[in-house]
C-alpha cells in the first residue's frame, strides 16, 4: 500500500516583518521536494478559524523571495485566542486533511501555535519580529532588516540635525523590548538611548544632553524606544522647556520599520528556519520553534519560547552607553 502523502499548511501572524515571503517560499519549496502538498492560510488564524486555505505551488512563490511584507496577509486574531475560534480552526484544518503546520510570527503567533499543538495538531514555530523579543532564537526573521532602516533614517537625520545644532529624538518600535533601540543607539552613535529595560528620568536625559552641548558637540541624536518609560514627544516638550542648549525635533519612524525588501541576513535567516520547520514537521516533530542560536538552528519547546520574556541585552545597553562619551 502507498503511504499517504503530508499535506502541510502555513501562515503568517501578528505583525508583518521583512523576510517572511523568504520564508514561505522556503517551506513550500522544501515541502514540495518532499513531495508533501502544502496548503496556504490567508490572513494568519483568523484564515485558518475561517478555512481560506489555497494550494500552493512552485510557481506561486516565485518572485517573492526579495519582497517585504506576506503574500499570506496577516492579522492579530483576537477570535483566534478563545476556545471556541481554537475549535474552528482544528475543525477546518482536519477538513482540510492538514497533518502539519507551520507558523511565522512573533511572540503572540507562536503562543497561539504552542496552543494549537496542545490540543494535538503538529505544529512548528518560526521566530518572525521586528522586535527580536523571541527567546530561544538569537535572531528573529526582519529584525536586521528592521536595524537597517532605522540606521538609514537615522544617518539622515544627523545630516539635519548637524545643520540646524538640533536635537533629534527618535521612537523606534519594539512594544516592551529595547532590542532596535539599543542596537540603533550603538551602530548610529546616539548620546543617548530610552529602553523599556532601564527606566531614566528627564532631569537625567537632560543633564546628557547639556553636557553634550557645553562639550561643543553640534547636535545630538536620542533614541527613544516605543515601549521606553517617558515617551519622546513628551521628552522633547520638557527638554525644551528646560532649555539644554539644542531645539529638539522629534521624529517617530513608525511602520517604516517593518517595509522594505529584507536583507541578505534575513533572506538567508528565513531559507535556513524555512527548510528546517518542514524537515521537523516531516520527522514528526511538533510543539517545537526553529531557533538560530550562534552559528545552527536548533528545535526549541515551545513551552520554554513561550514562557521566558528575551529583553534586550544588558551588554549592548551598556555598550550604547560606553561608546556615547
Ligand atoms: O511587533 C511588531 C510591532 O511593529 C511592534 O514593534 C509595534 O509595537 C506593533 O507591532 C505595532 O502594531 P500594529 O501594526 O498592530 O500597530
Amino acid at each position: 500500500m502507498m503511504e499517504k502523502s503530508f499535506t502541510l499548511g502555513i501562515l503568517t501572524s501578528g505583525g508583518d516583518s521583512p523576510g517572511m515571503n523568504s520564508c514561505i517560499r522556503a517551506v513550500v519549496r522544501t515541502a514540495l521536494s518532499q513531495n508533501a502538498r502544502i496548503l496556504g492560510v490567508l490572513n494568519g488564524f483568523e484564515g485558518l478559524i475561517n478555512g481560506e486555505f489555497r494550494p500552493l505551488g512552485a510557481r506561486d512563490v516565485g518572485g517573492i523571495l526579495q519582497r517585504g511584507g506576506t503574500v499570506l496577509h496577516t492579522h492579530r486574531s483576537e477570535h483566534f485566542k478563545e476556545p471556541a475560534g481554537q475549535r474552528e480552526a482544528i475543525r477546518h484544518m482536519n477538513e482540510a486533511g492538514m497533518d502539519g503546520l507551520v507558523v511565522i510570527g512573533g511572540d503572540g503567533s507562536l503562543r497561539g501555535a504552542h496552543v494549537l499543538a496542545q490540543q494535538g495538531i503538529a505544529v512548528l514555530g518560526v521566530p518572525a519580529s521586528i522586535d527580536n523579543d523571541i527567546w530561544g532564537s538569537d535572531m528573529a526573521i526582519g529584525a536586521d532588516t528592521a536595524l537597517n532602516t532605522i540606521m538609514d533614517a537615522v544617518d539622515k537625520l544627523r545630516d539635519t540635525a548637524s545643520s540646524h545644532n538640533r536635537a533629534f529624538l527618535v521612537e523606534t518600535m519594539g512594544r516592551g523590548s529595547g532590542y532596535l533601540a539599543v542596537l540603533a543607539g550603538i551602530i548610529c552613535g546616539a548620546e543617548i538611548v530610552l529602553c523599556p529595560e532601564i527606566k531614566v528620568t528627564v532631569a537625567e536625559v537632560a543633564a546628557v544632553i547639556e553636557d553634550a552641548y557645553r562639550r561643543g558637540k553640534n547636535h545630538s541624536i536620542l533614541i527613544v524606544a516605543e515601549g521606553a518609560n517617558i515617551r519622546a514627544a513628551e521628552l522633547a516638550r520638557s527638554l525644551d522647556e528646560m532649555d539644554v542648549g539644542f531645539k529638539t525635533r522629534v521624529t517617530i519612524l513608525g511602520h517604516i520599520q517593518r517595509g522594505g525588501s529584507p536583507t541578505a541576513f534575513d533572506r538567508l535567516l528565513a531559507a535556513r528556519l524555512g527548510v528546517k520547520a518542514v524537515q521537523g514537521l516531516l520527522e514528526g516533530k511538533s510543539d517545537v520553534m526553529v531557533g538560530l542560536q550562534g552559528r545552527e538552528v536548533e528545535f526549541v519547546p515551545l513551552e520554554e519560547v513561550t514562557s521566558h520574556p528575551r529583553p534586550a541585552d544588558l551588554k549592548d545597553i551598556n555598550m550604547a552607553r560606553m561608546l556615547a562619551q
